[in-house]
């Protein structure tokens, strides 16, 4: 449903907004966000901020390293099961979704006093559903699958915090990606744009990755290049909402459009490689998917013991290596395969910055290569480091 101009009233008082984001990237977050304008503050696994709709919709279609844009309802104190049952049945659910609409409910909690969440998050199922039929006649009924409203409710030791999700399906699902699509352990879209960012890469600097499995890092670089937005080819949950403003939403995809279109002819320096042959096929394809043709990224099959720079003029490598625990390196012994990868980097590689995102923490030791900063980071659950590391061009002789 459509409605008119009203959510861009610069009158009404701005609403308060959540993006969600992986452990670490909150920084790099908030100063994306910024860069959309918005006024952030960081907190812990996201940022909050303020403002109208239309940047909530500029944050869904834009944003590389959130997970989701959530819109905040309710912020209270609470204490027991009665009390989130009476926050949530305060909240007007009707301006969003209707009875003839499927709801899903997901409460988290950190130092939460309640007992069972599974209790919490019936109570605020309830609530909804009876302020909808008390208002309407009707219910909604629930679809934990894909339903067309999803709401969050986060608690911790005191407040209860009540979202309405803006997103659907979590942000790093760009559209590009095949679901046959699995590679070895492909990075989240998110953390691997949150790699470069702490990375500092530019787009005109040239880009490797020699362990670009399906291309994660690659095509999420070579879309900023082309200023392709990371969500042009994907619904979001914003647009099965009542309070759905078409025309804006349209507004803002025709500009991301044209930025795509002016973007074509940039011809980024950007480079994979991978050992495994099949990888390279599917990065490639991936590419393709992601709109960005033939030519945006050079694929080699390569193996990193034999390592060479893919241009003349130094730039930065990003990747995430195999380390042990989780997937083999090809070809044998880790540690002989990370002593091998170092030698080449400190021998061909001198005047660029590697990256590497890891969670071995003894891989700087492993590579003989002492880090020069080192960020914590979650991949999925798995508690990593990303390390940078400069290369020096050696000293000319005399
Ligand atoms: C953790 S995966 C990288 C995933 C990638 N970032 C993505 O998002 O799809 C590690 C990759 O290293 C590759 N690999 C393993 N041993 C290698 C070697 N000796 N040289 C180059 N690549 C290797 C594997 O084939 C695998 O694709």
């Amino acid at each position: 449903m459509a409605v008119e101009r009203p959510l861009r009233d610069p009158r009404r008082p701005p609403l308060a907004f959540h993006a969600a984001c992986p452990h670490g990237l909150e920084e790099s977050l908030a100063r994306e966000l910024e860069a959309l304008g918005a006024s952030c503050v960081p907190a812990r696994g996201g940022v909050a901020f303020e403002g109208d709709l239309a940047l909530a919709y500029r944050a869904n279609l834009r944003s590389r390293i959130a997970s989701r844009i959530l819109l905040r309802l309710a912020r209270e104190p609470y204490r027991n099961e009665d009390d989130l049952y009476r926050i949530a049945k305060a909240i007007d659910w009707t301006a969003w979704f209707g009875p003839g609409q499927t709801l899903r409910v997901d409460v988290t909690g950190s130092r939460s006093p309640l007992r069972s969440l599974n209790f919490a998050t019936l109570r605020i199922k309830d609530a909804i559903v009876d302020m909808i039929r008390e208002r309407t006649g009707d219910r909604p009924s629930i679809d934990t699958r894909r339903p067309d409203a999803r709401v969050f409710a986060h608690l911790d030791e005191r407040e209860a915090s009540v979202y309405l999700d803006l997103s659907g399906e979590p942000l790093f699902k760009r559209g590009w990606r095949q679901r046959d699509d699995k590679g070895e352990a492909p990075l989240k879209e998110n953390l691997a744009a949150g790699l470069l960012a702490l990375a500092g890469w530019q787009p005109q600097q040239p880009l490797f990755d020699p362990f670009c499995g399906s291309g994660t890092i690659l095509i999420e670089a070579a879309q900023i290049a082309r200023g392709i937005a990371p969500g042009l080819s994907r619904r979001f949950g914003f647009e099965r909402l009542l309070r759905f403003d078409e025309a804006l939403w349209a507004d803002l995809r025709a500009q991301a459009q044209g930025e795509m279109q002016a973007g074509r002819e940039a011809r980024p320096a950007i480079f994979g490689a991978d050992i495994d042959p099949a990888a390279i096929a599917q990065a490639r394809a991936n590419a393709q998917r992601a709109g960005l043709g033939d030519d945006a990224i050079g694929f080699a099959v390569a193996d990193c013991r034999q390592l060479e720079p893919p241009t003349d003029t130094p730039g930065t490598i990003v990747c995430n290596p195999p380390y042990g625990e989780r997937i083999d390196v090809a070809g044998g012994d880790y540690d002989a395969t990370m002593l091998a990868l170092g030698q080449r980097l400190k021998a061909g590689f001198g005047g660029w910055e590697a990256w590497v995102l890891s969670g071995d923490r003894q891989l700087p030791r492993r590579l003989r290569i002492r880090e020069k900063r080192k960020f914590p980071l979650y991949n999925g659950p798995i508690d990593c480091r990303l390390f940078g590391f400069e290369l020096f061009a050696p000293t000319p002789l005399g």
